[in-house]
């Protein structure tokens, strides 16, 4: 691997997101908002960081969003190019279709962790090992919801075991964590045209094949923000300062709070850390914070309470209501007085009627 390699990725970005419905039936998981950017701006701005900056992504459902949203990410510091499914391909085949596009050694990225892992020393790391597939690993408290990786001392893959059964014994608390660093040969080896899994088929494959590979880890944070309460989660994180990061959220920052323009109403109703996008107005004693995010043009009626909450644009909270650890999206409508919380999570356009109890 020469010094200028692994300046280019891949994303996975071609999943349906179930987990994460109702949200991703509005839209498509790679760009559900996080603190009001597009999730993948964070992986984007992320990579750029360190040194990559040619960015491939793979997709197949709802890639209208995904442009819509990033474009060519010229705007983000790296240029993105957009490899579609007719028909999904899973995570293997996925990079395997885009493998064309490809040359040297590549990062590829599941599109839904967010972290701010160092991916400059994992390309050292690869490099200073001769190995021709890096997998980056985290450790977890429970580990069964994920794809268990084992290796010995010297970080050599020993073996790959997706989500076990409850009577399987753990034997590592470390988990894939859905960013790799691979030679595009071996990507190539992959059967071209049907569904094939990088974890069930093509690491099994290569570790059968004694092929170089490793598993390698750092302190960083990482979270599969695919489930709602991980997307929540991952925002107040971001809000808490958790996640290293150069992505700011769009407006400028005052008192803790950022305002993407003057909000109609007084800011001494927002307390930070709270993310307040273009429009909004907050009404009379009404309580914005802490820990929230308002998309662009909600209406917290008089008196409402918003804190621990995510609202995606143009959500109107009614007078008096109070909204606590959950996730509204685009246009949803809260009664007055309503009470909306542990994680519950609203689809688009969803009207909760006046003094509702959802959650509580
Ligand atoms: P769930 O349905 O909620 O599990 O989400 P998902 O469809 O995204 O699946 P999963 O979380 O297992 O996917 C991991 C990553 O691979 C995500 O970034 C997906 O977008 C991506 N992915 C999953 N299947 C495909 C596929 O067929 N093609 C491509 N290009 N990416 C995929």
């Amino acid at each position: 691997m020469s010094g200028a390699d692994a300046t280019q990725a891949v994303i996975l970005a071609g999943g349906q997101g179930t987990r994460l419905r109702p949200l991703t039936l509005a839209r498509a998981k790679p760009v559900v908002p996080l603190l009001n950017r597009p999730f993948l701006a964070y992986q984007l701005a992320l990579l750029r960081d360190h040194g990559v900056t040619d960015v491939i992504l793979a997709c197949s459902y709802r890639v209208d969003d995904v442009r819509e949203a990033l474009g060519h990410a010229e705007h983000l510091g790296v240029h993105l190019r957009y490899v579609i499914e007719t028909e999904p391909l899973g995570t293997g085949g996925g990079v395997r279709n885009a493998v064309d596009l490809m040359r040297g050694t590549v990062f590829v990225l599941n599109g839904d962790v967010l972290t701010d892992a160092d991916l400059t020393v994992m390309r050292r790391f690869h490099q200073a090992n001769g190995s021709r597939a890096t997998i980056f690993l985290v450790p977890v408290a429970d580990p069964r919801a994920y794809g268990l990786v084992e290796t010995d001392a010297a970080g050599r893959l020993l073996r790959f075991r997706e989500k076990p059964t409850a009577d399987e014994p753990i034997t590592t608390n470390m988990i894939n964590a859905g960013i790799y660093l691979i030679d595009a040969e071996l990507l190539r080896r992959m059967p071209a045209g049907r569904a094939v899994s990088i974890e069930r088929e093509f690491f099994p494959q290569l570790i059968a094949e004694g092929v170089p590979s490793f598993g390698f880890t750092t302190p960083a944070y990482w979270r599969d923000i695919g489930s709602p309460s991980a997307y929540r989660a991952a925002q107040m994180d971001l809000l808490d300062g958790r996640v290293r990061t150069t992505l700011m959220p769009p407006g400028e920052r005052h008192d803790g709070a950022w305002l993407e323009s003057a909000v109609c109403g007084s800011t001494d109703r927002i307390t930070g850390p709270a993310v307040v996008g273009d429009g909004v107005e907050i009404g009379r004693g009404a309580r914005v914070g802490p820990r929230a995010v308002l998309g662009s043009g909600c209406r917290i009626g008089a008196g409402a309470h918003v804190e621990n909450a995510v609202l995606w644009e143009g959500v109107c909270v009614g007078e008096g209501a109070r909204l606590t650890n959950c996730v509204v999206a685009t246009d949803a409508h809260i009664g007055a007085h309503a009470e909306i919380g542990a994680d519950v999570v609203l689809e688009p356009g969803a009207v909760v009627a006046d003094r509702a109890r959802l959650g509580v």
